[in-house]
């Protein structure tokens, strides 16, 4: 058996059970490769399935609110993906009828479709006899062709396509392509990979000359940049002020508490003090400290600081839709994961210094700890 027909046989018995590989339906496995392109098979899953419930098919995806598609996204990062998705989604109604063009060029011409998504979804979907290269595909190929370029590199990238090209089967591209990314995730994983089991194992470079330590080859990443990051819960009562942030750029469409990054040797209590100034028109004074998060995006690192605020003087005013919300409200708004770490808190102290409408105090958490807590 040749190479192709090896890998072929061995995703026919090992391949997982996953809910897009039951479907044959263009705009499932369409959603499952955007989905899937940024992250892991496992937190994908449960994204998958609310998906494909809310938003069946492509004409029903194109008819929702965008703000619904980022809602059903919240928390799967990338929020570009669901928003392309969505105008793609909208003008295929528009031009196509409702339906998919099944052609590579056509369909690659659509926003938020670049080559991955391209290749995948025509090959896995209409039969399309083109490679798909993601990075679990240039590991096993590096790996089994020895190609020792830094993986990054556009070079070593056309190496790996180029290769796969001569042998990607003709009658079955889509499941080759699976397979091979299939085997990087199952087997040919970063360390420790598992050799034993692997069909390729017999020609693979790096099995039969030791180098899977040194393949595939990747220059050092620059530290990248950590950034503080002071925001302001301004309580109203029972609401709090959140804005939208502008659709365009980083977290574009999501809602947000105001603030900003802090200044080299700004505290973030004067950072956010002055962000509230300089975005909002408004004076606001620390009350206290709510929360502080880490975490990490894949360019840059931050530490949100969270803080209670109390208005002084003035109220807000932007240029940017936003709103006073109840934390029971806040469903209904798509926020960054990074502010659902706080929302506990948040939580606690919304409930916990005030009575409810009908005279009782409800109870968050177990915590005897003082509502608001102080800076950790
Ligand atoms: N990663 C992204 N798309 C995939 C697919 N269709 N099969 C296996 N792994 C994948
Ligand atoms: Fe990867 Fe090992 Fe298979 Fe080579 S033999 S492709 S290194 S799992």
């Amino acid at each position: 058996m040749d190479p192709a027909a090896r890998l072929l046989a061995w995703f026919a018995r090992h391949r997982r059970e996953l809910p897009w590989r039951r479907r044959h339906d263009l705009y499932a496995i369409w959603v499952s490769e955007v989905m899937l392109q940024q992250t892991r098979v496992d937190m994908v899953l449960p994204y998958f399935r609310d998906f494909l419930v809310r938003f069946p098919t492509l004409r029903r995806l194109a008819a929702a609110p965008l703000l619904d598609v980022l809602k059903a996204w919240e928390g799967l990062g990338y929020y570009s993906r669901a928003r392309n998705l969505w105008r793609a989604a909208r003008l295929i109604v528009e031009n196509f009828h409702g339906r998919i063009p099944r052609e590579y060029d056509r369909f690659r011409e659509l926003p938020g479709v670049g080559e991955y998504i391209a290749a995948a979804v025509m090959s896995i979907g209409c039969g399309a006899i083109v490679p798909v290269v993601d990075g679990n595909v240039l590991r096993v190929v590096c790996r089994w062709q020895g190609i020792g370029g830094d993986i990054r590199l556009a070079a070593t990238k056309k190496k790996v396509l180029s290769f796969l090209q001569g042998i990607i089967p003709e009658d079955s591209p889509g499941l080759f392509n699976e397979a091979v990314m299939e085997l990087g995730a199952l087997l040919c994983l970063p360390r420790n990979p598992r050799c034993e089991a692997c069909p390729l194992q017999r020609d693979c470079h790096a099995f039969l000359r030791g180098l899977i330590a040194s393949l595939p080859a990747r220059s050092r990443r620059k530290p990248v940049p950590e950034y503080r990051v002071a925001l302001a819960v301004i309580r109203r009562g029972d609401k709090v002020f959140i804005q939208q942030r502008p659709e365009n750029g980083h977290l574009g469409g999501l809602w947000e508490f105001p603030g900003g990054k802090c200044a080299a040797g700004e505290s973030p209590e004067l950072a956010v003090v002055r962000e509230c100034r300089e975005e909002l028109a408004v004076g606001v004074e620390v009350l206290a400290k709510l929360a502080e998060v880490p975490h990490a995006y894949t360019h840059f690192k931050i530490v949100l600081h969270v803080f209670v605020c109390r208005l002084r003087h003035g109220s807000p005013r932007t240029g940017q839709p936003h709103a006073w919300v109840k934390i029971s409200e806040f469903e209904r708004y798509p926020f960054p994961r990074a502010n659902h770490k706080f929302f506990p808190q948040l939580n606690e102290y919304m409930n916990g210094t005030r009575q409810t409408a009908d005279g009782r105090r409800r109870t968050v958490g177990k915590s005897t700890k003082s509502q608001v807590p102080n800076s950790k």
